[in-house]
């Protein structure tokens, strides 16, 4: 079992967790993510390892609330263990020095750049961020972007923090401020990152995206986290979760991503039946 030592809602429905972890700890790199079941009848979450502390053997997450497992682990508190924490899986290819690095995040899509950010940073390289969210509560980890980077650019889709309008606004701004800019690394939901691809397209930048593509195994085997890169089929989980994002067949993505929406609409509505209704006192009931 692996022991929850730490959570903490930092935004509405969006939560940070620290779960103790000595393996992954030890070996996490950024680009990494574990696959997590909270017990026996639980699903499998993948999520990036967004830092560790290796030397406590702990392992930060963050998660939004995004369906029945995941309002699950919402009620995880320090006491609880989850049942298994696998990983760390996936390609962590070192960030190198490359120069100019525009770093954006879309919503949750922030928690996986921070740690990217983090590393493009230690290895020289000079780090813009750019981080949005749907209103000024919904973003996360601007403090600890604005550790990092050499300048970060705020915006928000209501105008209540930041720049009034979308992360893809930004990237031309960045460019001019900063550029020339030499890489652009872009996560967040599938729309964000697609608009992203075109609108660095349109500016002649290089982007990497990460893919969250639905999973089960994680190593390779099932299938579930197919996609197409450059015409050739490619498994999230092993090959990925990083890729060339003007690569992506972003359109085969999004239909794969909504194959179990009515699934798992239905499973969040009995969850949420059941929790109302006092009956989920134990553990995968
Ligand atoms: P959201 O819909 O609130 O969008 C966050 C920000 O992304 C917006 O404020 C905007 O600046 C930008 N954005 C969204 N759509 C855009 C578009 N069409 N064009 C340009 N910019 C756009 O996001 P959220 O609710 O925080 O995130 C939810 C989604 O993100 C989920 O689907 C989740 O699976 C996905 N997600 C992906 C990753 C990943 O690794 N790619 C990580 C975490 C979450
Ligand atoms: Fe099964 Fe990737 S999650 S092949």
């Amino acid at each position: 079992m692996f022991p929850i030592i730490a959570r903490r809602e930092i935004a509405p429905g969006i939560h940070s967790l620290w779960v103790k972890a000595d393996r992954v700890a030890s070996k996490a790199r950024p680009g990494h993510f574990v696959i997590l079941r909270l017990h026996e009848r639980g699903e499998r979450i993948p999520l990036t390892v967004v830092g560790t502390e290796p030397e406590k053997g702990l392992v930060w997450l963050i998660f939004q609330e995004v369906g029945k497992s995941t309002a699950e682990l919402a009620g995880y508190s320090p006491g609880d263990a989850l049942l298994d924490v696998v990983g760390p899986l996936g390609q962590a290819e070192p960030a190198g020095k490359v120069g100019t690095v525009l770093c954006v995040g879309g919503g949750v899509g922030t928690a996986p750049v921070l740690p990217r950010a983090r590393e493009f940073k230690a290895a020289g390289n000079r780090v813009i961020g750019i981080v949005g969210a749907r209103n000024r509560d919904l973003l996360i980890l601007g403090r600890e972007m604005e550790e990092t980077c050499d300048r970060v650019y705020f915006c928000t889709d209501d105008g209540s923090f930041g720049h009034h309008g979308l992360v893809t606004d930004l990237i031309p701004l960045a460019q001019a401020e900063h550029g020339p800019v030499d890489r652009v690394l872009a996560i967040g939901p599938v729309p964000m990152m697609r608009a992203a691809v075109a609108k660095c397209g349109e500016l002649g930048l290089p982007v990497t995206v990460s893919l969250n593509a639905l999973m089960v195994d994680g190593t390779g085997m099932c299938g579930a986290c197919r996609v197409t890169v450059g015409g050739v089929t490619r498994f999230t989980c092993v090959d990925g979760p990083e890729f060339d994002g003007a690569q992506v067949d972003f359109g085969e993505l999004s239909a794969r991503l909504r194959q179990y929406a009515a699934e798992e609409r239905l499973a969040a509505e009995r969850f949420a039946a059941r929790r109302k209704g006092g009956e989920c006192q134990c553990r995968g009931a």
